[in-house]
């Protein structure tokens, strides 16, 4: 038994903000962010919207997508590192406003990792047979914990979500995952604060050790991806497309180098979304999806790296 990607879903809030905004908020320049990042451009949510509402317009694009309603769905798993609330999950929210009452829903926290984390999870829930057709979904509201007079985090992240539908299947689609993890690297990217007793403790804001985190993304990410190539028998020359985490094109550029692998087979949206965690693979798949990019039968190849340190890759025949 094997599970396959049927559907894809991604939403974007209305509102850009472009460097050149942003040269308006803090000491920094359009070109400095796009040199350092290539990013250009970021979308913010509303006041009024939630990480379940983000997760609701990119859930409904995938489920027309592939066909199905949000009644069918019997898995529900969210990765976001920007919940609504404490509790309940921000998986069960969206549960609630799909109108489903049968799904299983819970939340995966990985930070960026935690798509690749939660779509893991799903193939093995129906792998194993717990489930048919699963929903999984990144999303972030990552501008509400964002220090906007922080000039060294504030230009780097973005809002949105990208969902897909996993179904049941009798070929393979999920050929593979490794995740990872090492919580001794938690201090170098980090929202530390802590609520107690009604009130926030320490620095609720992203923190980051950029150069740290730099040298070991562009580490561990060709690691996995070896790892995962050597797991199935594989070489680069079978990757139709590396869909990497988007946090940084830099990080991007480096990590296809070491791989070996030209730049026209990743799938980069980086410049148009920023860094939005966990919702940056499902939105980047759905991007290179509907665009035609990612067609039946190619080998996808998943990577990320995020806060925890956790990381991951997984394989896919789409
Ligand atoms: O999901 C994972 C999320 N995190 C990442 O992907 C981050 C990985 N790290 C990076 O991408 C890079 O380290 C950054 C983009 C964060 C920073 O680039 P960098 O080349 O490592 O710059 P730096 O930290 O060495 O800073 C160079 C200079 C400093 O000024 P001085 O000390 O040389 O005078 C910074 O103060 O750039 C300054 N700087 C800025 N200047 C204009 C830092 N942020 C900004 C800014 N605008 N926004």
């Amino acid at each position: 038994m094997y599970s396959k990607i049927t559907g894809t879903g991604g939403y974007l809030p209305a509102k850009v903000l472009t460097n050149f905004d942003l040269e308006k908020i803090v000491d920094t320049s359009h070109d400095w962010i796009l040199s350092r990042s290539g990013i250009m451009q970021r979308h913010i949510a509303d006041a009024s919207e939630a990480a379940s509402d983000l997760a609701l317009h990119a859930s409904r694009r995938a489920l027309e997508a592939a066909g199905i309603s949000a009644q069918d769905i019997d898995l529900i798993i969210v990765a976001t590192t920007t919940p609504d609330q404490i509790f309940p999950s921000t998986a069960c929210i969206l549960q609630d406003k799909l109108g489903n009452k049968s799904a299983v829903a819970f939340d995966v926290q990985a930070v960026c990792s935690g798509f690749i984390y939660a779509l893991n999870t799903a193939d093995l829930f129906i792998r194993s047979g717990q489930a048919r057709n699963a929903l999984v979904v990144g999303t972030e509201v990552l501008s509400r914990i964002l220090d906007w007079t922080d000039r060294t985090t504030c230009v780097l992240f973005g809002d949105g979500a990208g969902a897909v539908v996993l179904q049941r299947s009798d070929t393979p689609g999920i050929l593979s995952a490794k995740l990872h993890a090492d919580g001794s690297q938690r201090g170098m990217l980090a929202a530390k604060g802590s609520i107690r007793n009604g009130s926030i403790q320490g620095n609720p804001f992203i923190s980051m050790d950029g150069q740290g985190v730099f040298k070991f993304a562009v580490k561990v990410l060709s690691e996995v991806v070896e790892e995962v190539l050597m797991e199935n028998k594989m070489t680069h020359a079978d990757i139709d497309w590396l869909v990497p985490h988007q946090a940084n094109l830099r990080i991007m550029e480096a990590t296809a180098k070491k791989l070996n692998l030209s730049l026209d087979k990743v799938v980069i949206t980086v410049a148009k979304h920023g860094n939005t965690s966990a919702a940056s693979i499902p939105l980047a798949l759905d991007t290179a999806v509907r665009d035609g990019r990612i067609k039946a039968g190619q080998h996808v190849l998943c990577e990320a790296v995020g806060g925890g340190f956790t990381w991951g890759a997984i394989l896919i025949k789409w």
